[in-house]
C-alpha cells in the first residue's frame, strides 16, 4: 500500500535543517510548504523539492504570521498534518553582557513562535484525529554550555512547551515531540565559527575543530541526521514529548 500523502509545513526552510526536511519530506511524497522571511532562500529550498510545493514567507515573530501562513496552506491544501518547527536563531554573548534585544529575539524566534504555531495547529490535528508536531530544539535545550543563556533559555523552554503539549494530547492521534541536535554543518554554525574567529583570533578550520570536538564523534552533525530523526517522529505514535538527541553522543539521556 503506498504511504499516506500528508500535508507538511516547515518553518525555517529557506537552509541549513529545516531545507533537509522539507526535501527529505517531499522526497517521502508528501506535500510540503515552506516558510522563512528570505524569498531567494525559499525559492531554492522549493527548487530542490520533488512533490507539491508551497513557498509562503513570513516572518514568524510578525504579529498573527500564523494565522497568514496556516489560511495560505488551508486554502490550497487543507489543514496541516505535520508542522515541523526548524525557524530559529543563535545568539552567543557572557551573560553580564546579553542584550535585551538577543534576550528578546532568542525568546521570540525560538519560543513564542513555536507556541503559536503549535496552538495554531493543534485544534485541526485533534479534529482529524491525526498529527504530527516535531520541533527543531537543541542539545541547549538540556544542558547549559558558557555564553548562550538566551539561546539555552528558549531551547528549554521550547521543549517544556514540546512535554506540556504532548502529555496533554496523548488520547487524541497527535503526537509533539523535539529534536534536539549538537553542532550541524549549516549556515547558523558558520557564522558561530565566524564569530570564534573574530573573538579569539583562532583560525577558521580551528574554530570548526573546536566544534567538532563538543561531539563524542569528532565531527558535525549533518542536516540530514536531523531529518533522520525528524521521520522517526513522524513514522511512530508512540513517540510522544521527546526530545531526540541528535548530537552524536553529547548528552546522554
Ligand atoms: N546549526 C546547529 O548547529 C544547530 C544545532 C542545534 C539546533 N539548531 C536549531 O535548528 C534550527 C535550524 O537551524 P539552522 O542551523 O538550520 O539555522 P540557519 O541555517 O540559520 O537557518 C535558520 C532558518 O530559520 C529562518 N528564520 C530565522 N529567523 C526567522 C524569523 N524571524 N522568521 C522566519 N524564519 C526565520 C531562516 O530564514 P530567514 O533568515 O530568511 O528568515 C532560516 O531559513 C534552529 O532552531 C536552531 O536553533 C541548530
Amino acid at each position: 500500500m503506498a504511504p499516506t500523502s500528508r500535508t507538511c509545513l516547515v518553518t525555517g526552510a529557506g537552509r541549513g535543517i529545516g531545507r533537509a526536511i522539507a526535501v527529505r519530506l517531499s522526497s517521502a511524497g508528501h506535500r510540503v510548504a515552506v516558510t522563512a522571511r528570505t524569498e531567494t532562500d525559499l525559492a531554492a529550498t522549493a527548487a530542490e523539492l520533488p512533490g507539491a510545493t508551497l513557498v509562503v514567507p513570513a516572518d514568524v515573530t510578525a504579529p498573527a504570521a500564523e494565522d497568514a501562513v496556516f489560511e495560505r496552506v488551508e486554502r490550497e491544501w487543507g489543514p496541516v498534518e505535520v508542522l515541523v518547527l526548524a525557524a530559529g536563531v543563535g545568539t552567543s554573548a557572557p551573560v553580564a553582557r546579553t542584550t535585551d534585544e538577543q534576550w528578546r529575539d532568542a525568546i521570540e524566534v525560538n519560543l513564542t513562535a513555536p507556541f503559536r504555531f503549535l496552538r495554531r495547529a493543534v485544534p485541526a490535528m485533534v479534529e482529524r484525529g491525526w498529527g504530527r508536531v516535531v520541533v527543531v530544539a537543541s542539545m541547549a535545550a538540556k544542558r547549559g554550555d558558557p555564553y548562550v543563556c538566551a539561546y539555552t533559555a528558549s531551547k528549554h523552554g521550547v521543549l517544556g512547551l514540546v512535554r506540556s503539549a504532548a502529555a496533554e494530547l496523548a488520547t487524541t492521534g497527535v503526537t509533539v515531540n523535539a529534536v534536539c541536535p549538537g553542532y550541524v554543518d549549516t549556515p547558523m554554525t558558520a557564522a558561530t565559527i565566524a564569530t570564534i574567529t573574530a573573538s579569539t583570533g583562532r583560525s577558521e578550520s580551528e574554530a570548526r575543530s573546536a566544534l567538532e570536538r563538543r561531539q563524542p564523534i569528532r565531527r558535525l552533525i549533518t542536516p540530514g541526521e536531523v531529518a533522520d530523526a525528524v521521520e522517526l517522529c513522524l513514522a511512530s505514535a508512540a513517540v510522544t514529548g521527546q526530545g531526540i538527541n541528535v548530537d552524536g553522543g553529547a548528552v546522554q539521556s
